[in-house]
């Protein structure tokens, strides 16, 4: 099997101190991942607030990569009149190799649109990053039968045209179960995937480098058995990327499941 990714979304959560110390176990973990032969350590992304890019950049170790958790739409210019907006390139000159895009609470609150979100992924791929594009159902959708129909016009229409998979990851994340602390069922999960995987099959061949993870209520204990299913290539981690045993346990267990 493959190396496994693993994404830590801290939200608006934490402060230097705590910025700090989890970017320096992440490191650690990464790094007793690698020594240990016998396993094949992950690729890391963590993914903090705009305000510790920096901090959380100076300071990455054990090949961990840094990632922002959105981006303004541009034309990819590194200045306009966008009061409160960061350019693409802005992250990608802080050492950002990748940017999440189009989180169910982004798209919840903000009432960020998927055609909004591939104008974004396309900025953030021409500045050279990658693109990390969420979708999910909420559960009134899941309850009425319609979540496939859902993610399906989301992932069409939420991937740029034109885009090379090696510049994607696209993140299942089930919006009734982000937070909720109880994972989608590993059945839910596996059809999912699989489901998206073929209805991409056409618009973004060859598929082989496009890699689909998995986020919401993602722990220690589940990560696992995740991590393990058929079409999950890795994680989204919410709340338990917060704690540094929890995301030094996932780190393990994507070791062992790679
Ligand atoms: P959670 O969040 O792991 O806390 O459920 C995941 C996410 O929203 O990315």
């Amino acid at each position: 099997m493959a190396k496994k990714l693993i994404i830590a979304n801290w939200k608006m959560n934490g402060n230097r101190a705590l910025a700090t110390a989890l970017t320096r176990a992440a490191g650690d973990a990464l790094g007793r991942a690698s020594a240990a032969n016998e396993v094949d350590a992950p690729d890391v992304i963590l993914c903090p607030p705009f305000p510790y890019l920096d901090l959380v950049g100076a300071i990455l170790a054990g090949g961990a990569k840094l990632g922002a958790q959105d981006v303004a739409v541009t034309q990819n210019s590194a200045k306009g009149a966008q009061t409160g907006d960061v350019a693409p390139t802005m992250l990608a000159e802080l050492g950002c190799a990748y940017v999440i895009l189009g989180h169910s609470e982004r798209r919840a609150h903000y009432g960020e649109t998927s055609a909004q979100v591939a104008a974004k992924a396309a900025g953030v791929i021409a500045a050279g990053m990658g693109a990390i594009i969420c979708v999910g159902e909420t559960g009134d959708e899941r309850k009425s039968g319609r979540a496939f129909d859902v993610v399906k016009e989301q992932v069409l229409s939420s991937i740029p045209k034109g885009a090379n998979v090696n510049n994607l990851v696209l993140a299942y994340e089930p919006v009734w179960a982000i937070g909720a602390g109880m994972p989608a069922r590993l059945d839910d999960i596996m059809a999912m995937h699989e489901f998206i995987r073929r209805t991409l099959q056409e618009s973004l061949a060859p598929l082989a480098g496009l890699r689909m993870v998995y986020g919401a209520s993602v722990k220690a204990d589940n990560a696992a058995a995740i991590l393990s299913s058929h079409w999950v290539d890795g994680v989204l981690v919410g709340g338990a990327s917060l704690k540094s045993e929890e995301f030094t346990a996932i780190i393990q267990a994507a070791a062992k499941a790679a």
